[in-house]
């Protein structure tokens, strides 16, 4: 079939055609957009930053309605109303543990452009073969992905509320409620205040944290820290030592908890020093330069645990469903993050998530 989708052709620029979609294989759905977020990761891959090749239609948090299923799909129907989340192949040990963001075959799932049977499903008019970032390729008005990385919601909640659960929200809030598990009274400092660090200041006040602290500088994403949960906030310009004031602000010890979601290499010495002793720093940002630190100092001494994390180390069909709830119940408010343009101004979008004047890009088909 005939699809609009913006399309990656070189280093930093998309623009919309019209292109050819196959049409869904075995275990796959084809799903009719409703909205797709733009994430941080969707620069990173444009920029090609991490392994991949282009031409490929980016997009990776798709949420719509399932237009048709291919030959043996036995969870989803036509009709259907799903969020896509990230790719996994489903039998890799970490697969069977319930894992897949930990999946043996994620980079090249996530970022390669081919689908798990190593083929493309998009072509262009010249019959060139396009890749699909994350097995979805969500810029664009249809979708093939797999059925096990289409998670089916409640069709009473608003569809385009939901795109950031598909990556960004699920990263930061499953950092906390996943990886971290903080028990009521624990404290947690979040650095960097777009859609993984807010999401993650969200779930920090959900699992009751008597102390969530948001750092950034950008006044106004600090004010949506507060308005979504956080109890202080920090503005990096203005603070000479931001560990130090983390410290003031939890009693003199630091964090029990630390993320790690600006990408700015000198945060992650600074996210390191803000925990306490036998705290947990925790990193799903993809850092931009090398960082320099000093680990006896810094691990030895203080007792304390370092992790990364991918997709909020969740198990979508599960965790995905969790937070829908969440959001009903008025709990994880995602919409606050949301600014919403019709597809065809995808470029605007882009533009104001480069800019930082919208932490939620979505886009409305
Ligand atoms: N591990 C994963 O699975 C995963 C998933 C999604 C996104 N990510 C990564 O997580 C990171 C965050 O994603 P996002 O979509 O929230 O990005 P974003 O760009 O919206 O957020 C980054 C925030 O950091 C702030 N910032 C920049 N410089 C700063 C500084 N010097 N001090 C304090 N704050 C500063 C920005 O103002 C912004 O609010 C990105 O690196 C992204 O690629 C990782
Ligand atoms: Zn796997
Ligand atoms: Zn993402």
């Amino acid at each position: 079939m005939k699809i609009k989708a913006a399309l990656a052709r070189e280093k930093g620029k998309v623009t919309i055609e019209e292109l050819e979609l196959g049409a869904p294989r075995a275990g796959e759905v084809l799903v009719k957009m409703v909205a797709s977020g733009i994430c941080h990761t969707d620069f990173t891959t444009l920029n090609l930053e991490v392994p991949t090749t282009l031409p490929m239609v980016l997009g990776h948090e798709g949420v719509g309605v399932v237009e048709q299923v291919g030959e043996g799909v036995h969870s989803l129907a036509v009709g259907d109303h799903v969020i896509m989340t990230f790719p996994s192949c489903g039998h890799c040990e970490s697969c069977l543990r319930g894992h897949p963001y930990a999946c043996d075959d994620s980079t090249a799932l996530f970022f390669s452009g081919f689908y798990a049977d190593g083929e493309k499903r998009i072509t262009d008019a010249e019959g060139t073969k396009v890749g699909s970032l994350f097995g979805q390729g969500s810029f664009a008005d249809h979708c093939i992905i797999a059925e096990r990385n289409a998670v089916k919601v409640d069709p009473e909640v608003e569809l385009k509320s939901l795109c950031s659960l598909a990556c960004g929200a699920q990263t930061g809030a499953g950092a906390v409620l996943n990886k971290m598990a903080p028990k009521p009274g624990d404290s947690l400092v979040v650095f960097g205040c777009g859609a993984v660090g807010i999401s993650a200041i969200m779930a920090g006040k959900l699992a009751g944290c008597s102390t969530v602290i948001g750092v950034d500088i950008v006044p106004s994403r600090l004010e949506l820290a507060l308005e979504c949960g956080a109890t202080n906030v920090i503005n990096g310009k203005e603070v000479a030592d931001i560990s130090e004031e983390v410290k003031r602000l939890t009693g003199g010890k630091g964090a029990s908890f630390a993320l790690e979601a600006s990408g700015v290499p000198a945060l992650v010495k600074q996210m390191l020093q803000s925990v306490k002793k036998e705290g947990l720093a925790v990193l799903v940002s993809f850092v931009s330069g090398p960082v320099e630190i000093d680990t006896t100092m810094l691990f030895v001494g203080p007792c304390i645990s370092f992790a990364g994390t991918v997709e909020g180390a969740s198990n979508p069909p599960i965790f995905i469903p969790q937070l829908v709830q969440f959001f009903k119940e008025g709990k994880f408010p995602v919409d606050k993050l949301a600014t919403y343009y019709p597809f065809e101004d995808i470029h605007k979008a882009m533009e104001d998530a480069r800019s930082g004047k919208a932490i939620k890009p979505i886009l409305l088909f």
